[in-house]
């Protein structure tokens, strides 16, 4: 199983490169890879399991940060209900080459901003970036499909997504304002 002690290091060159494409049919160790990738973001977001293995909690999760440079990320967002319990999953799933389409000109960013399971420290400062992204991707078959998200889910994609170019989260921050409340930005 795949835990904090598989991530490489947030200086690791492997986050600064280009994600190779994957090839189909999936080889064997690729179909277990992606399997792990998601039992990961599972577990993550268990609370006796996250305990037991030391996982900090994560929503997404991309083969680089493990060092893998493959284009492959694992998605784990579920909905909760009022007292902070998950009811079911809005998406749960591994995407192979995923390649964004068309965005929108609006640009979005979390009230909060963004962190991620490759950096130990907290980088303050919003992280713009399109409010809305019609993107493809190939599943575990295969096969491809098309989405279109917005908001929260497509802000999460896009994190990932970065993850297979080289993008660190930061590199969207605004270095001399973190926080510049651009009229132009949603904050979400
Ligand atoms: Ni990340």
């Amino acid at each position: 199983m795949i835990t904090m002690d598989n991530f490489v290091p947030e200086n690791h060159p492997i986050l600064r490169e280009v994600a190779e494409e994957v090839q189909f049919p999936l080889d064997n160790d690729t179909v277990k890879l992606a399997d792990e990738m998601l039992e990961f973001l599972i577990n993550s977001q268990d609370e006796e399991l996250s305990e037991k293995y030391e996982l900090r909690a994560g929503v997404g999760l991309a083969a680089p940060q493990i060092g893998i440079g493959k284009q492959i990320f694992a998605i784990h967002l579920m909905e909760y209900d009022e007292d902070g319990n998950p009811t079911e999953p809005i998406m749960s799933q591994v995407m192979f080459n995923p390649k964004v389409i068309s965005h929108s000109i609006e640009n979005a960013a979390l009230q909060d901003g963004e962190g991620c399971l490759s950096v130990n420290r907290n980088v303050p400062g919003f992280v713009p970036r399109p409010r809305r992204i019609k993107f493809s991707y190939q599943d575990e078959k295969g096969a491809k499909h098309v989405l279109r998200l917005r908001d929260y889910e497509a802000i999460v994609i896009q994190h990932e997504l970065d993850h297979l170019k080289g993008i660190m989260f930061y590199d969207h921050i605004n270095e001399t304002d973190p926080w510049a409340k651009d009229p132009k930005l949603t904050i979400i």
